[in-house]
Formats: structure tokens, C-alpha cells, sequence
């Protein structure tokens, strides 16, 4: 209930429209929309600096990490919100993926990784596809998606989208996590769910023990609020089985956050983690 700016939603849309990427259910044969009427060229003009000449200021703010206190390693690409190499055609349902989304990250068990925050450039309006400036998509959340093999299925997922307050003093940190792609079952709702078929998202990346999310410089959980899910019972923090409580699971911080956001897997295996 906590995301109060349909802009915010958007966010998370594109999030979910993006998390195709490399993964199985993206045909290549998949065109989604046709060459459009104006060249990119024309449509969005290099400024005079070069495309992406505007540095991306998320490393300077913060960073993600997350923490991998389960007993197997886990296998993690870092999705969205990157430099693009000036405008392209969205015309496959990969098309805005790069190289460095290919990338997979190995995290050991009993390991942490991090990296820099990177931000997301404002979606201006319907129209409004591409930043030239940043050159990024417009509105592209960062996904972190996790998988206990090294294939992109069955995943957890930590989305979030970081708008610097430059940009816009309102929309700061947004956040959740989402295990939608990991064990699915056609057809389900959130409210019909058994206990047997939560049962089966208990064997989702770093669910089972907990799962949460947390702020280390934000020590009375003032600005952002934590995520935590005990692993055991069903949990209305994240996103389980569909999209339609997303205003329930997408957190934000109130102000300006400086500092770590921290995913943690397993998180029973983290004495500082209780409920
Ligand atoms: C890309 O094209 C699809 C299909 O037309 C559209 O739904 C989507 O919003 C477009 N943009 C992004 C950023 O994915
Ligand atoms: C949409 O926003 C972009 C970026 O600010 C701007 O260049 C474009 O003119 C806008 N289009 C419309 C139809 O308002
Ligand atoms: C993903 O989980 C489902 C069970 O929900 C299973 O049937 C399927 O084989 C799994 N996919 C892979 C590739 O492991």
C-alpha cells in the first residue's frame, strides 16, 4: 500500500516486461512491434556530448548486496538499467538486453556480493522509450535474478528502481521481491494458493529459512521498510503467485537513502535477521 505514485508503477511494469531477458521463454521469432515511422536517429538525436554522456551517479549513493546464507551456491544475472550503446529498435523481446546482462554471477554459500546502485531514468510519457543523456531505457528497473542452477528458471527475483533526487525529488528507492517466475502454477491467485503449492515456492532460490530485504543505514527502519518472510508461512511482503497485489509487495524508502540494500538469502542462517 505503500507505493502511492502510479509513476512508481510504471517502473515495476517494465521491470516485469523485461524479465524475458535471456531467459527460455524468449523466442528469438518473437517480433513485438514494427519498424517505426520515424528513424531512432531522428526520433532520439544524439546530444552533442554523445549518447550516455551523463555518468550514472548510483555508485557514488549506495549499493545492492546480497547475502547467500543458504547451503548451495546460487547463480545471479544483474538485469536492466544499463548503458545501451545509443537508441535501438524494441523489436524482439530482447532487444534491450546487453552483454553485461549475460553476465552470470556466482554467489558461494555463506558468501556476499555487491554492486553499485544503477539508476533509472524517468519514463517522461507513453511515447517516451529511450535517454538519450543516460542512454538507458526509459523507466528499465534493475532485476537481480537467482537461480540454483546455472540456467535463468526458477528464479527469485530482486527488482528495484533508484531515481536520484536530482532528477526527481519524489521518486527515490523502489523495491521488492518476486518469486512469480519460480515454480509457477498456471492459474493460481494468491488468495486460492494451498499450503501444498506455497510448499513448492519453498524450494525457490534463498526462500526456505527467510528471506528478506534491509537497510543497513537505516538502522530504526524509518525511511525504507524491510522485507522479511519467514520462509515457512505465506508471506504478503513479496510477490508469490501474481502481479495483482503489486501495490501490497513494491516498497519504497520515504527519503533520500544513502547506504546498502542488502537481499538475504536463507536468512535463518543469519543470526541478525528476526522477524
Ligand atoms: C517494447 O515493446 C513492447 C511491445 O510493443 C512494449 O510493450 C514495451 O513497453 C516496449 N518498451 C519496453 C521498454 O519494453
Ligand atoms: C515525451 O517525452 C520526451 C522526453 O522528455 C520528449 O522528448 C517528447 O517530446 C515527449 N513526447 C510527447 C508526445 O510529449
Ligand atoms: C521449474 O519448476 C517446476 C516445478 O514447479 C519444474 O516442473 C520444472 O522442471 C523446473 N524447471 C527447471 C528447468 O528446473
Amino acid at each position: 500500500m505503500l507505493s502511492i505514485y502510479s509513476y512508481h508503477f510504471l517502473l515495476i511494469l517494465s521491470t516485469v516486461s523485461y524479465r524475458s531477458v535471456g531467459a527460455t521463454d524468449c523466442p528469438a521469432s518473437s517480433l513485438l512491434l514494427a519498424t517505426p515511422t520515424v528513424p531512432l536517429s531522428i526520433l532520439y538525436p544524439a546530444p552533442s556530448q554523445g549518447y550516455g554522456w551523463k555518468k550514472d551517479g548510483g555508485a557514488d549513493d549506495g549499493d545492492v548486496r546480497v547475502s547467500n546464507h543458504c547451503d548451495y551456491p546460487v547463480y545471479m544475472w544483474s538485469v536492466g538499467a544499463r548503458q545501451l550503446g545509443g537508441p535501438r529498435l524494441n523489436n524482439t523481446c530482447d532487444a534491450y538486453m546487453t552483454e553485461d546482462d549475460r553476465v552470470m554471477i556466482t554467489v558461494e554459500a555463506g558468501m556476499q556480493y555487491s554492486e553499485p546502485f544503477r539508476t533509472t531514468c524517468p519514463k517522461m510519457n507513453d511515447t517516451h522509450e529511450y535517454c538519450p543523456d543516460e542512454d538507458k531505457v526509459a523507466s528499465q528497473a534493475v532485476s537481480l535474478k537467482v537461480s540454483k542452477t546455472k540456467d535463468l528458471v526458477n528464479i527469485t527475483q530482486f527488482e528495484y528502481a533508484y531515481i536520484p533526487d536530482h532528477v526527481d525529488p519524489s521518486k527515490r528507492l523502489s523495491y521488492d521481491i518476486s518469486l512469480i517466475d519460480c515454480h509457477r502454477v498456471v492459474g493460481i491467485k494468491d488468495a486460492d494458493a494451498t499450503d501444498e503449492q506455497h510448499n513448492g515456492k519453498l524450494d525457490c532460490p534463498g526462500y526456505k529459512g527467510g528471506i528478506g530485504v534491509a537497510f543497513n543505514m537505516d538502522t530504526f527502519n524509518t525511511n525504507c521498510p524491510p522485507v522479511y518472510c519467514d520462509g515457512v508461512h505465506k508471506c504478503p511482503s513479496i510477490y508469490t503467485w501474481e502481479w495483482t497485489q503489486r501495490n501490497d509487495a513494491s516498497l519504497s524508502c520515504k527519503d533520500k537513502y544513502l547506504g546498502s540494500m542488502e537481499l538475504v538469502l536463507c536468512a535463518s542462517g543469519n543470526p541478525q535477521m528476526e522477524e
